[in-house]
């Protein structure tokens, strides 16, 4: 390919959100991706969420908290972010001097969006006396604007670790927010934000499943609204999920969460069975669009050309990692 076509497509990547070129159709992608691993030292970090080849293509796969782990402690020169904006993100805020890229820029993330950091500051402020805790699937300007991160896995712990009278704003899930309520007992201020893909369960649909299925346990991850949770038989992070399905005596399982992590239980179990759970109106929007934004192509072609990449403001990455640290903390004097 020209160097003119190449410089061309770069210039657009800022509007397309991942560099347009045509690929030989004859290239095997999985040897030039292990090919291009190799030659650049690059790690390639995958969510659950990712399309099936992503995953298996990955050095690792996991949940919010593993993949931040993961990238605090890479030697890697180059981070190959396979998930959503705000997950790269994160791995550049720890990682100032590596190259982070991500297939296609535009992978954002409603539940991100739902809390934009001008009106959140502003809500920040009515509560002087608030610690806000944000979790994880937020911008860096909201982190900029956290006490400390959590994710799904780590949520409850660390607002345990605050006094029982300590007042807390938590930001953007409203979902999780009320679940921690619930499950700690606390009465944080709830951000009224919310991911679209697990908003969209139906409670009818499921009940309607579970009859025809009355051996599948369901299980849930927190994000659901509380009627799904309420009747879920185990609730947890994509990893914790992972993890029950794998040591859980059930055969059948309805998977109330994104569709991707299907790929992984159904390696680890192939005995089993996993039903997605249905959503209200018989659409797919159990996928994520954003996560799925990402392709095989799109990967291929930002490990090639170095491009899109993750860069940041210095003074709010330096405000964004303070409250990441704190959660990386808490959550190793854990054992997480
Ligand atoms: P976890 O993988 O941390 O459970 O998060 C799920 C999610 O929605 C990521 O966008
Ligand atoms: Fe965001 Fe929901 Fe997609 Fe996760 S599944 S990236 S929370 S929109």
């Amino acid at each position: 390919m020209s160097t003119e076509t190449i410089a061309a497509a770069k210039k657009e990547v800022e509007r397309k959100g991942f560099l347009d070129i045509p690929i030989n159709p004859s290239l095997d992608l999985f040897a030039e991706i292990e090919r291009l691993k190799k030659e650049k030292n690059a790690v390639l970090l995958a969510h659950y969420y990712q399309e099936a080849d992503i995953q298996d293509v990955a050095d690792y796969i996991g949940d919010s908290l593993g993949l931040a782990q993961q990238a605090e402690k890479t030697k890697a020169d180059m981070i190959v972010f396979a998930g959503v904006h705000f997950m790269a993100e994160t791995a550049k805020i720890l990682n100032p001097t590596k190259k982070v890229v991500i297939p296609d820029f535009k992978a954002g993330c409603s539940l991100s969006d739902s809390c934009p950091p001008p009106l959140f500051k502003r809500f920040k402020e009515q509560h002087p006396d608030h610690v806000v805790v944000s979790y994880i699937n937020c911008s860096a300007g909201i982190k900029a604007l956290s006490d400390v991160i959590v994710t799904s896995s780590n949520a409850k712990i660390i607002v345990e670790s605050f006094p029982k009278d300590q007042k807390i704003i938590f930001a953007p899930d409203k979902n999780l927010g009320a679940y921690i309520n619930k499950v700690t007992g606390r009465n944080m201020l709830l951000w009224n934000g919310a991911c679209m893909v697990h908003e969209i369960f139906s409670l009818e649909q499921i009940t309607k499943l579970k009859v025809r299925h009355p051996k599948a346990k369901l299980i849930a991850h927190p994000e659901c609204e509380d009627p799904i949770l309420r009747i879920a038989d185990y609730i947890g992070s994509t990893t914790g999920l992972l993890k029950y399905t794998q040591t859980d005596s059930s055969e059948e399982y309805i998977v109330a969460t994104e569709t991707g992590i299907l790929h992984q239980m159904e390696k680890a179990s192939p005995h089993k069975k996993f039903i997605p759970a249905p959503p209200d109106n018989g659409c797919a929007c159990n996928d994520c669009p954003h996560m799925k934004l990402n392709t095989l192509e799109k990967l291929y072609l930002c490990m090639e050309y170095e491009t899109p990449e993750i860069t940041m403001d210095e003074e709010l990455r330096l405000a964004a990692k303070k409250p990441i640290e704190r959660m990386l903390e808490i959550s190793a004097k854990a054992g997480l």
